[in-house]
């Protein structure tokens, strides 16, 4: 009982931080976002009777490899519970295992936790024969969420995507707003820093209340999501550019005011913030935007793609970059990696 999964990373535009209920994943707002068609997770899962344990080891794009253990974490724990999940709902009570590779450097704002569990949840579903529910988009975007993470559940569904706000685990699912060739755009990920972040997600997300100014992010969002989504709809990419480097600052506000505080920020991400204004004021389309972690995501149109991607290799504190169009969603492959 073996299957693999392909699932991309995403970046959020508007964005997922903190959360109505930490059982459920439930978030406080609809968040949207796009995704990467390079940085991706490879999952094969196997259940057997010939494993005494569950076993999940995850391999990143340095080649190293992590065994690991259910309580290394919320995302790691994710992992497991959905394994207990797959065989509490097929009723099959056998162990499993897992390899994952991963395109791209873990925990570091890329969004390596959204490609992983959405890659985790649908490859060991599959592999139980739960394939209804991995068919069914809708339903897998709430098992993916249940797995740990909104903006996992967000790379469901092909190109721009929006996990909905939902006051329960029924009405907190994620709908395609625009095809992958529904806009030409490129995402080219500034790596500054490939180190581990010291505070994750997981915890951030608890965290966020602590900010004196999340009061005001609550106030700021409910309508963000609505726009933002309308500027995709009409390739209005001025719009798409306020609406995302705004809500980039206002999340990171929140992330840097909370206690202990969250500052993702290193110097060179300060310094590509400044690059993509100049940038933009010398009349190339570009925006930025970051998850939680050091590294830029620059947004262009296709057109300016090389352009931007030959400034950003010039600036002193880019390590390498990670080029991306507009990718599909998870898929179930044939290729299985044990
Ligand atoms: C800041 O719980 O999705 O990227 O992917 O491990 O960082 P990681 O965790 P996750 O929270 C990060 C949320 C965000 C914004 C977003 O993707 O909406």
């Amino acid at each position: 009982m073996k299957a693999s999964a392909l699932a991309p990373a995403n970046i959020a535009f508007i964005k997922y931080w903190g959360r109505l209920d930490h059982d459920l994943f439930l978030p406080l707002s609809t968040t949207n976002s796009m995704n990467l068609s390079a940085c991706l997770a490879h999952t094969t899962v196997e259940f057997s009777s010939s494993f005494a344990q569950d076993e999940i080891v995850v391999r990143d794009s340095s080649g190293s490899e992590k065994r690991l253990l259910a309580d290394d974490g919320e995302k790691s724990s994710g992992l497991f519970c959905t394994l207990d999940r797959a065989r509490q709902l097929s009723e099959i009570d056998l162990k499993a295992r897992a390899y994952s590779t991963l395109t791209f450097p873990i925990s570091a704002g890329i969004a390596s936790s959204a490609a992983g569990l959405c890659a985790f949840v649908a490859a060991s579903f599959s592999a139980l024969g739960l394939s209804q529910k991995v068919d069914d988009r809708e339903e897998l975007s709430r098992e993916v969420r249940l797995s740990g993470s909104v903006s996992a559940a967000r790379s469901t569904h092909d190109g721009f995507t929006e996990h909905l706000f939902g006051e329960n685990h029924q009405q907190a699912v994620t709908r395609q707003i625009l095809s992958a060739n529904g806009w030409d755009l490129v995402d080219i990920v500034a790596v500054v820093s490939s180190s581990e972040k010291k505070i994750s997600s997981a915890l951030g997300h608890r965290l966020a209340d602590t900010s004196p100014l999340m009061e005001g992010r609550k106030r700021y969002l409910p309508d963000k999501a609505e726009q933002l989504r309308e500027a995709l709809l009409q390739r209005d990419f001025d719009t798409l550019s306020l609406l995302s480097e705004q809500d980039t600052l206002n999340m990171h506000a929140v992330m840097m005011t909370s206690r202990p505080s969250a500052l993702y920020f290193q110097p060179g991400t300060i310094e590509l913030i400044h690059a993509v204004k100049s940038w933009r004021e010398d009349g190339v389309p570009v925006f930025f935007t970051i998850d939680a972690g050091p590294n830029v995501h620059v947004i262009a149109p296709q057109a300016s793609a090389s352009e931007v991607s030959k400034r950003l290799k010039s600036c002193a504190s880019v390590e390498f970059v990670l080029e991306n169009t507009v990718g599909d969603g998870v898929r179930i492959i044939d290729e299985h990696l044990f």
